[in-house]
């Protein structure tokens, strides 16, 4: 059992399965209260490397790639460093303070929808990552993966599971709205919209683009080293990205693990036909008017 620090106890006592809804959007209770404060008041830096998804997209393997290009594809720091202080969590109630401390330039990751992001990035050059990932295997991701989460709310059918989704009742809100918001940055030259299924398909291809748009050149070898540590069972052996290490009063490791199949499709294995078709009309009325064919799975 992991005990936390002492400095951490308060923090720790206000963690609840209770979500904090702001602007209709529910939040865990390890994000920050005053998110209007975080909004308004902090400054993003023209040098900053931003990763944002909306959860289980791919928000791991995302912040893996860039830590790795980043190092030129020298592993030692993804073996020694957790993911989560490598790239700092922007909305945690810390995550200022820590992103403060980072010299330049700095690297943080987000889940924030758009709305609720410093408004500063609109305005700098920081170069900002989007993944996304078909919603469908997000669903059963997340389905997974939030009963291992001590501050989400335990949901054990997925029958349940589903429809909340569909609500947007589940952390960080509909993923419809999130993938939404952050589109609306596609075409400016300081976003990269990156999905989950172009990276399993060409992983290769993949980091050549993040890279491309970090402005790191990477020689030959340097980039197998890369795509070397960026694989799911790299991932899934390496205790600093894999979340063993989260401690136990965050996480039921008993309850499943983040690195759980790393596949596309594999809702086809949970989705019956009427929960396709379901989904797939609220699909089409929430994501009316985006272009044909703009994801990998439409
Ligand atoms: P599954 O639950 O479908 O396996 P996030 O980091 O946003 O929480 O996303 C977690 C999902 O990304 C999990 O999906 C996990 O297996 C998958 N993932 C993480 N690293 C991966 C990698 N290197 N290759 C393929 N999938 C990966």
């Amino acid at each position: 059992m992991t005990e936390p620090e002492p400095g951490r106890l308060a923090w720790v006592a206000g963690l609840s399965r209770d979500y904090t809804w702001v602007e209709g959007v529910p939040f865990l209770s390890t994000t920050r209260g005053d998110l209007g404060a975080l909004r308004d008041g902090f400054v993003v830096r023209d040098r900053d490397v931003v990763t944002v998804s909306y959860p289980k997209s791919g928000s791991t393997w995302i912040l893996e790639i860039v830590s790795l290009v980043r190092t030129r594809g020298d592993p030692r720091w993804v073996q020694s460093v957790v993911s989560w202080e490598r790239s700092l969590w922007l909305e945690k109630a810390t995550g200022v303070a820590d992103i403060e401390r980072q010299g330049d330039p700095r690297f943080y990751t987000s889940h924030l929808p758009l709305q609720f992001f410093p408004t500063s990035l609109f305005t700098s050059k920081a170069k900002c990552i989007y993944i996304v990932r078909n919603p469908r295997d997000i669903l059963v991701s997340g389905y997974h993966f939030w009963k291992t989460i001590k501050m989400a709310k335990c949901t054990e059918s997925f029958e349940v599971y589903f429809e909340k989704f569909l609500q947007g009742d589940v952390p960080f809100g509909s993923w419809f709205n999130h993938v939404g918001g952050w589109l609306q940055m596609r075409g400016k030259e300081n976003f990269l919209f990156v999905s989950y299924e172009e990276l399993h398909q060409d992983t290769r291809a993949g980091v050549e683009k993040i890279s491309r748009f970090l402005g790191t050149e990477l020689s030959p070898e340097e980039l197998d080293s890369v795509l070397q540590h960026v694989t799911f069972q790299a991932m899934k052996d390496n205790k600093m990205s894999n979340f063993s290490l989260l401690p136990d009063f965050l996480m039921d490791h008993s309850k499943g693990c983040l690195m759980r199949k790393g596949i596309t499709g594999d809702w086809k294995n949970h989705f019956t036909v009427a929960q396709t078709e379901a989904f797939d009309r609220v699909y089409r009325e929430k994501m009316a008017g985006l272009l044909p064919g703009l994801f990998p799975w439409d």
